[in-house]
């Protein structure tokens, strides 16, 4: 006991080392230790469906398996299951090797019993961890804004099939959080502001991983919109907007993407810490959401053996410190049942019998080389979809092949910046810088300047015809910005080149919003986050008209530091360790429309080289009878999308809602929206389907969904500020829904 104390302690003085990083090193592990991962595997592929081990029959189903194999199981063996094998929090250390190469977090295989080890590795924009031969994507929230499911659906396909070919077999991606506070360092890799949107783009991420082997872990389980001070910060939110706003990503990934676990997070959620917080995984998870995969730590975000395992953490991960030795003795002590032991194996058991993890032979691990040339074809297909155009003026873009450039900040030559920080670093095979795509694909002059001499990139944009600036944020898990200003000088670059040259385009390579002081003196302004290794490729495509923008923004761009939901330190960073979500509902444009702010450049917004016109709305029944609030495709509406340009190009047609005023929300919302390619002059009817989710509130009282009767609008357009045809429809109900 002592030693394991000695061990705690540390682990938890580690914690805010990992966490301030949680870049996910790679493990040093002594060659003894990793030829057990051999051992393993072949132990895995002689496991014969016998007579002695029924379980290993894949004819049966999942849960008949579990019953079998939980049966067999001795507690020590189900102990084993319920942590990780890192003997501390250090996991990347020489002081804490893992037994197996390179996976951030493991739990061993049982062999006696057939049960696979799990292999755990982070990654939200390709395989992580420190892993080579691996391809670096854009970011998730560039992949959102192509609002492409099909784009999405395939990012999570790439992702999960380099995992698997690595031998992972639990992804700890996506990070599906609603982005409350735009300062947010992690706003890249989750999807954006919206929960409907970012409910689509996780159902089929997680879609796409699992269905090439692993099992996908989203993250992180709840309440973790910030980083600052996020090992203790406690968010502070009534019930109506947890369930509105910040549950349903989770609620779709468990009814519709079948995810297999969850990641608990470091925050506390009205004062308790996520991984013990009993109205979070039991009272919403597991009885509510009806969650039968397994809920496991962040890494250092369990707090307590007890607490944790009788309110509902299945897995303490990396290590050991509160679900080795201290679970087995609150068992001993009766402090811990053994059918919550049972329930937290079973609840890891069933998604891996139903990944086939017991069935199926894994070919790769953590040497293996997965990168292909599809892959990077994709990666600059995702950068080129996810780019989205904010300004062009005179349409001064797409550029003539010949016009002379110049690329001006480090972003564009000497330090492109194409990807965040923290653990879904990846080791990036290459990155194409901007001055190298630009220079392969233009037909003209190319010169660069780094830009911290602001009188040499003036005179370097003087000299050219067109001056493109590449600026930067820093963005990294663990750490939010401190405002949203560019950092550094890139604020007076810009300023400076634009005085030197009419022609300036901005391109943004960053993870969030920011600030655009200069957005009237310069032409154009370019959102291309944080694009990936083909970040020079793709945005020379952009820049020359290769390809058409078609992006969307998938959270607001604010005009100035107050003119922000979250505005008050209150609210973020917080006060006391405590952040109020006082802005309740009203959490992105929700806030901007709710409050008249102006923002610079709306949700759901992003221009094209050609224009479109959406006319002839219908939308049936304008009856609509409801007889729960669960209903799927109840509301039919149609609307022709027509291309009135030049060229051929996609738009993204939005649907939003506005309720009833009784109802209590914000003016309008987003219930659907489809992307449509339309060649020039081309029309094509475009039809979307609303759930009966759309008309319903979350009652706190009642502690469930219900839809009031009364007249609800329906607004379509091209963004949430653009919305030229209106409708309304009177929505009732029989059957349970009140
Ligand atoms: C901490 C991060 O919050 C989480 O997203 C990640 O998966 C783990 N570290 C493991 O690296």
């Amino acid at each position: 006991m002592k030693f394991l104390s000695a061990v705690h302690s540390s682990a938890q003085s580690a914690a805010l080392i990992l966490g301030a990083m949680c870049i996910c090193l790679s493990m040093q592990i002594p060659a003894s230790a990793q030829s057990s991962q051999a051992g393993e595997q072949k132990a895995k592929s002689s496991l014969p469906a016998t007579a002695q081990r029924p379980w290993m029959n894949k004819t049966l189903p999942a849960k008949q398996r579990v019953e079998m194999l939980l049966k067999a199981m001795t507690l020590d063996e189900k102990i084993t299951m319920l942590h990780g094998s890192g003997p501390c929090l250090e996991v990347w250390t020489d002081k804490c090797p893992m037994p197996i190469k390179g996976y951030v977090g493991q739990v061993p295989a049982i062999e006696r019993l057939g049960i696979p080890h799990l292999t755990l590795a982070d990654g939200r924009a390709g395989v992580g961890n420190k892993a080579t031969d691996v391809t670096l994507l854009p970011a998730p929230i560039a992949a959102a804004s192509s609002w492409d499911i099909e784009l999405m659906s395939q990012f999570g396909h790439v992702l999960g099939k380099e995992q698997w070919d690595k031998g992972t077999n639990v992804t700890l991606s996506p990070t599906i959080d609603v982005v409350r506070v735009p300062e947010w360092g992690r706003t890249f890799e989750s999807y954006g502001e919206d929960p409907y949107f970012n409910s689509r783009m996780a159902v089929v991420e997680i879609e796409g991983i699992q269905a090439e082997g692993s099992i996908a872990d989203a993250n992180m389980y709840l309440t973790m919109q910030q980083e600052s001070d996020r090992f203790h910060a406690d968010s502070v939110v009534d019930e109506r907007t947890l369930q509105e706003i910040y549950l349903p990503p989770y609620a779709a990934s468990i009814a519709e993407g079948h995810v297999g676990t969850f990641m608990c997070a470091y925050v506390k959620t009205n004062g308790v810490y996520s991984c013990e917080n009993a109205h979070l995984l039991q009272d919403i998870l597991r009885k509510q959401l009806k969650f039968d995969g397994w809920v496991m730590s962040d890494w250092g975000a369990t707090h307590s053996t007890i607490d944790s395992a009788n309110n509902g953490l299945d897995q303490q991960m990396p290590d050991a410190s509160f679900f080795g030795e201290p679970l087995k003795k609150a068992v001993g002590d009766g402090k811990v049942a053994m059918a919550t032991i049972d329930e937290h194996v079973r609840n890891i058991l069933l998604p891996m019998f139903r990944q086939g993890l017991f069935d199926r032979q894994q070919p790769g691990n953590w040497d293996s080389k997965v990168r292909t040339a599809e892959h990077t074809a994709f990666s600059r297909k995702v950068a080129e979809q996810g780019t989205i155009l904010l300004k062009n003026q005179d349409s001064l873009l797409p550029l003539r092949a010949d016009a002379s450039i110049a690329v001006i900040g480090e972003a564009g030559s000497t330090k492109p910046k194409a990807e965040g920080g923290g653990s879904s670093e990846v080791v990036a095979p290459y990155v194409i810088s901007p001055f190298d795509g630009i220079g392969k694909r233009g037909k003209g002059k190319v010169t660069s300047a780094d830009g911290d001499d602001l009188d040499k990139a003036a005179a370097a944009a003087r000299a050219a015809e067109v001056a493109v600036v590449f600026v930067r944020t820093e963005e990294t898990e663990g750490d939010d910005r401190p405002d949203l200003k560019l950092p550094n000088n890139q604020d007076a670059l810009i300023a400076a080149v634009a005085a030197a040259n009419k022609n300036t385009i901005v391109v943004l390579d960053t993870g969030g919003p920011v600030l655009m002081p200069w957005i009237d003196q310069v032409a154009g302004v370019i959102e291309a986050w944080y694009p990936g290794q083909e970040d020079g490729n793709a945005i020379a495509a952009i820049l020359y008209g290769d390809v058409n923008p078609s992006a969307k923004l998938p959270l607001t761009i604010p005009r100035t530091a107050m003119a922000i939901p979250t505005s008050q330190k209150e609210q973020w960073p917080g006060v006391d360790g405590h952040s109020l979500y006082s802005e309740k509902l009203n959490v992105g444009y929700r806030w901007y429309d709710a409050t008249g702010t102006d923002p610079l450049f709306p949700f759901g917004f992003g221009l094209s080289y050609t224009t479109f016109r959406v006319s002839h709305l219908v939308a049936e029944p304008a009856k609509l009878v409801l007889h729960s609030s669960t209903e799927p495709a109840k509301l039919k509406v149609t609307v022709d999308v027509t291309n009135t340009g030049k060229r051929a190009g996609a738009e993204v047609v939005q649907v939003y809602i506005g309720h009833p005023a009784e109802n209590g929300e914000p003016p309008h919302q987003l219930r659907a929206f489809a992307k449509v390619q339309l060649q020039p002059g081309e029309t094509k009817p475009v039809t979307l389907s609303l759930d009966a989710r759309s008309f319903s509130t979350f009652d706190t009282a009642k502690h469930e969904w219900v839809t009031r009767a009364g007249t609800y609008q329906i607004l379509v357009g091209t963004s949430s500020r653009d919305l030229p045809l209106h409708t309304a429809i009177t929505a009732g109900h029989t059957g349970p829904t009140r």
